[in-house]
C-alpha cells in the first residue's frame, strides 16, 4: 500500500514536471523552433534509406567509424595517422541522400568521402587519400579495376565487431534490414544462403566478412567479389 502510495506520488511528481516542461516548450513548437512528433515521424519517412543509414543505421556517423577505428587497430595497429580517423569517419557520409544502399546511387556514395579526404590531404596529382577512401568499396574497386584499400578490410572487419544487439535494431530501424537480407547471397557469390532469421542471416555475415579479412588482409587479389552486381536498387552488407 505504502509501495504503491509512493510510486503514484513518484509518478505524479513525474507527470507535473513532464507537463510543466511540456507548458515550457509549447511556444517553441508553436513556432516551429522545436518540431512536433507527427512532424518527426514525417520527416524520418521522407527520408532516403541511405540518410537513415547515415544517421542511425548502419552507417551511423556515430558509431560506424568507431568499428572502423576498432578494426584498423586490430588488423594493422593502432592509428596513430589522424588522416586515418578522417577517414574513418568520412567514408561513409556519401549516402546521404542515396535512395538505395548498393544500387547506381548508393554504389557510388565513397566517391563523396573521397573527395573530402582529396581536398583535405592530397598534394597536387596525387590521390593517395582520395583512392584510399574510394576503394573502401571492394566492388567499386572490382568496378574500376583498382586495388582495394585497407580501408576497405578495417570497414567489412568493422561489420563483425558490431554486435548483433546493436547492428539489429538500427538496421531494422532504417529498413535496411530487407534489402541485406535479401541479397546477402548475391554479395557473398552464393556463399551465405538466404536465413528467415534476421540475427542468423547477420551472423552468417559475419561469419563470411571475417574470413574475406582473414583472406585479403594483407591487400591479396580479391578473388571473392563478384565482378557486377547484376539488379537495380540493390543491398548487401558490406559495399
Ligand atoms: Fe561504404
Ligand atoms: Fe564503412
Amino acid at each position: 500500500m505504502i509501495r504503491r502510495a509512493i510510486a503514484s506520488k513518484s509518478y505524479g511528481l513525474q507527470r507535473a514536471l513532464a507537463e510543466t516542461s511540456l507548458g515550457f516548450f509549447t511556444p517553441f513548437v508553436e513556432i516551429g523552433i522545436i518540431p512536433t512528433k507527427s512532424f518527426l515521424r514525417f520527416k524520418i519517412e521522407d527520408m532516403k534509406i541511405g540518410t537513415k543509414s547515415v544517421l542511425f543505421g548502419a552507417h551511423c556517423f556515430i558509431l560506424h567509424p568507431f568499428f572502423v577505428f576498432a578494426g584498423w587497430w586490430k588488423l594493422y595497429g593502432f592509428p596513430y595517422d589522424p588522416r586515418l580517423w578522417v577517414a574513418f569517419i568520412v567514408h561513409d557520409l556519401g549516402y546521404w541522400g542515396k535512395p538505395n544502399m548498393d544500387g547506381p546511387e548508393g554504389e557510388l556514395h565513397p566517391y563523396f568521402g573521397a573527395r573530402v579526404m582529396s581536398v583535405l590531404f592530397d598534394s597536387h596529382r596525387k590521390d593517395k587519400w582520395h583512392d584510399f577512401t574510394l576503394y573502401h568499396s571492394r566492388f567499386l574497386a572490382k568496378k574500376n579495376g583498382a586495388q582495394y584499400s585497407k580501408l576497405c578490410v578495417a570497414d567489412k572487419l568493422a561489420i563483425a565487431l558490431t554486435p548483433a544487439w546493436l547492428y539489429l535494431p538500427m538496421v531494422r530501424a532504417t529498413g535496411e534490414i530487407k534489402e541485406y537480407m535479401k541479397d546477402a547471397e548475391r554479395n557473398s557469390g552464393g556463399v551465405i544462403q538466404v536465413q528467415k532469421s534476421q540475427l542468423k542471416g547477420y551472423l552468417a555475415v559475419q561469419n563470411y566478412v571475417l574470413k574475406w579479412v582473414d583472406e585479403h588482409k594483407e591487400i591479396k587479389e580479391d578473388t571473392w567479389t563478384p565482378n557486377a552486381r547484376e539488379s537495380i536498387d540493390e543491398n548487401g552488407v558490406w559495399k
